[in-house]
């Protein structure tokens, strides 16, 4: 299971700190979040933060850029220039979405499209042959720290059982992520419903604990 920090929750005014603290308590893939106050109601940081972000953490970690903006198509580019290493883009926010993945794979990063709580799978099942990996929203996007919609379990069941049917005809295997709402409290079950990558904002980033002490305890939870 992958555990992917939302930077979301952490301190903006020390962005380079927390991403650190969480490379150092064991993490390697950031999960970045890209609002762009349209697509969502809220506004985050773009590609000239990434590239600081990426020279303050050197080469290491994977930078999982989830795009939540409507004009993605057009601008992906400039976060693997950046430095990101993958990218998700929203299926209700891109038009062509089958050329968009293949021009970021193209691009040479990996490709996955992301699903609001409120959209069938079907979309993304057209294009599964293409991808790298599906993010399943457990949240309305925009904000951390909001409750987790369970409704989401019959979609990931059957993500879950076209990737499987997909890897036993031959084809790739694509990673399952849940964004929103992912805590100690329900992270076995998502494990068990086929998740293999959890994105933990509020989760890892509050201020009970430190992250080494809130990934322990979500370690504990998977034991
Ligand atoms: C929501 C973001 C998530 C979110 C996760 O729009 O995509 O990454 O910040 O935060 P928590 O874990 O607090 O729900
Ligand atoms: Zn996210």
């Amino acid at each position: 299971m992958i555990i992917a920090p939302s930077v979301l929750t952490a301190d903006f005014a020390d962005l380079g700190r927390a991403c650190g603290e969480a490379v150092d308590a064991g993490l390697n893939w950031l999960h970045l979040d890209i609002m762009d106050g349209n697509f969502v109601p809220n506004l985050t940081f773009g590609p000239p933060v990434i590239s600081n972000l990426r020279k303050a953490l050197g080469d290491g970690p994977i930078f999982d850029a989830h795009l939540m903006i409507t004009n993605a198509e057009e601008t992906f580019q400039q976060y693997i220039d950046a430095g990101c290493n993958h990218i998700s883009v929203h299926v209700e926010a891109v038009t062509h979405l089958h050329r968009c993945i293949t021009a970021i794979r193209e691009a040479g990063a990996t490709a996955g499209v992301t699903l609001n709580p409120g959209t069938p799978i079907e979309t993304a099942l057209e294009v599964l042959p293409e991808l790298d990996l599906v993010l399943i929203m457990s949240v309305n996007p925009g904000f951390g720290g909001q409750s987790f919609i369970p409704t989401v379990e019959s979609k990931i069941r059957r993500l879950k059982e076209a990737i499987d049917a997909q890897v036993a005809a031959g084809g790739r295997p694509v990673q399952i992520q849940i964004d929103g709402g992912v805590k100690a409290h329900n992270i076995a079950m998502l494990r068990e419903w086929g998740v293999s990558n959890c994105v933990v904002g509020s989760g890892l980033f509050n201020d009970r604990a430190s992250v080494a002490q809130n990934l322990a305890e979500i370690h504990r939870a998977l034991e």
